[in-house]
């Protein structure tokens, strides 16, 4: 159960104005737990814990299975915002750190950017590599996926033949429409189905999310039945329900003293994805109308050394997110040294995460002393069960501050404005006036 504490604000914020919005937090509740808010046809990930059928994990391992036989040794994952960072973010947090997993394919991520390095170096991979595919498109036509997926497909059919390239790609994208559903259905590809009323950036826990965390050999069982634990957590509306906690401090910060800018801080390198994934979740829910509060990161103690300053000293626009997680999964005890050169012989016998721990705490002292607020969301361990809690809390929690804040948390009109400028810089047809236009302003 994710536990929420926001102590490390009080010193920051009047009682009386804390209550106030966690009235407001505890209303935005009702309108996400009801249904009848703006963007309502986008609430089917609330149920998913609960409702994702058994089969569809078979599914899903009936395909690892197959692939396994088939010798894969490299699936390229395409996808981008909501139809990757989900999937990225357990991969890169349950993996170990240097070392691929035995029995599992490594997974590796395409179709998020337009680099020509980047696809070059991909083609370079698959090429000493026995190679699968998944393309994750609910639209089917979004530029980068698109691209990366005509070359790794192209890839595909030249190295193993059209017929085996349609066992070595699996497409996840609309039930009936749309681009990769046709082409899906021309070559007979295995599908499996972006539910609609699911936005991409809610959709982990759907096959966007399930499939590549499958194949990378983790275990989404426990993943759902943490999201499933949390949501019963979630369920009862109270003044200390996390989601509300969370979603009304920030929200005071933000509106009552100028925080703009939301630090998610985490002590382990596994969570840097764990951040890219929540800064989609919350820039694109609350960031609109000309509202919301900008989400960056930090990990730390990497980052103390860079942007330690900044936060310590600098605009005091800020407030953090620390993510604590109370136990490490391995354990190491720094040794003693009978030079001591580095002065470090004070340590020996101790665990490195106690360092660790004694650091966040330290930085949680001087940071608020420097005028930056802590929330804290704290979880047990870094595991599929708690990543699973941790997904359904920051989801759940985004729609009740998103309501709080006033704004739809479910669609994002100011994605299309650049795409419409890169279509007619790349003239595209139909485009024609947008380029004349274009070319007038650069
Ligand atoms: O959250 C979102 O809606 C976006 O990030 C989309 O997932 C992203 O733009 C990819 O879209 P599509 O799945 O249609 O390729």
């Amino acid at each position: 159960m994710i536990n929420v504490n926001i102590e490390g604000c009080k010193t920051f914020v009047k009682e009386e104005e804390y209550k106030k919005f966690e009235g407001k937090a505890l209303e935005a509740y009702d309108v996400l737990v009801s249904g009848n808010g703006a963007g309502n046809d986008f609430l089917g990930w609330k149920e998913l814990p609960d409702e994702t059928p058994e089969s569809l994990i078979t599914d899903c391992e009936a395909i690892r299975n197959d692939w396994k036989c088939k010798g894969v040794d490299l699936v390229v994952t395409i996808g981008i915002g909501g139809s990757y960072l989900g999937a990225r973010c357990a991969i890169e947090a349950l993996s170990h750190n240097f070392i691929q997993k035995k029995d599992a394919p490594r997974v590796v991520f395409a179709g998020n950017n337009l680099s020509e390095e980047y696809l070059a170096e991909l083609i370079d991979l698959l090429k000493v590599s026995n190679v699968a595919c998944v393309v994750i498109s609910k639209s089917g036509t979004t530029t980068e996926p698109a691209v990366a997926f005509r070359i790794v497909k192209q890839y595909i059919e030249d190295t193993y033949g059209r017929r085996e390239a349609s066992e070595r790609i699996i497409a996840i994208t609309d039930a009936k429409k749309g681009a990769l559903k046709t082409l899906s259905t021309q070559e007979g590809y295995r599908t499996f189905i972006v539910p609609d009323n699911v936005g991409g950036r809610f959709s982990v826990l759907t096959p966007v999310g399930l499939l590549p965390i499958v194949l990378a050999g983790f275990d989404v069982r426990a993943m759902l039945k943490g999201a499933s634990d949390e949501r019963k957590a979630l369920a009862e509306k109270s003044g200390s329900n996390a989601a509300v906690k969370y979603a009304a401090m920030r929200n005071l910060l933000y509106s009552g003293y100028g925080k703009a800018v939301e630090i998610m801080v985490s002590y382990n390198p596994k969570f840097v994805y764990l951040a890219e994934w929540w800064k989609q979740l919350y820039g694109e829910s609350e960031g609109k109308d000309g509202k919301g509060i900008y989400p960056a990161s930090v990990t730390n103690t990497a980052d103390l050394h860079s942007m330690g300053q900044f936060i310590q000293e600098g605009s005091r626009v800020m407030f953090e997110t620390v993510i604590n997680i109370a136990k490490s999964n391995r354990d190491i005890v720094i040794g003693s040294d009978e030079q001591n050169l580095d002065q470090l012989n004070f340590l020996a016998g101790q665990h490195i995460e106690h360092c660790n721990a004694m650091a966040q705490l330290g930085v949680k002292v001087a940071h608020i002393d420097g005028g930056v607020p802590q929330i804290e969301v704290g979880i047990e361990r870094i595991d599929e069960y708690n990543l699973g809690s941790l997904f359904y809390f920051f989801e759940f929690a985004c729609g009740v501050s998103a309501y709080t804040l006033g704004v739809n948390p479910f669609n994002q009109p100011g994605v299309e404005a650049y795409k419409k400028n890169m279509f007619a810089l790349l003239k595209k047809p139909g485009y024609e006036k947008e380029t004349e236009a274009i070319l007038k302003r650069i």
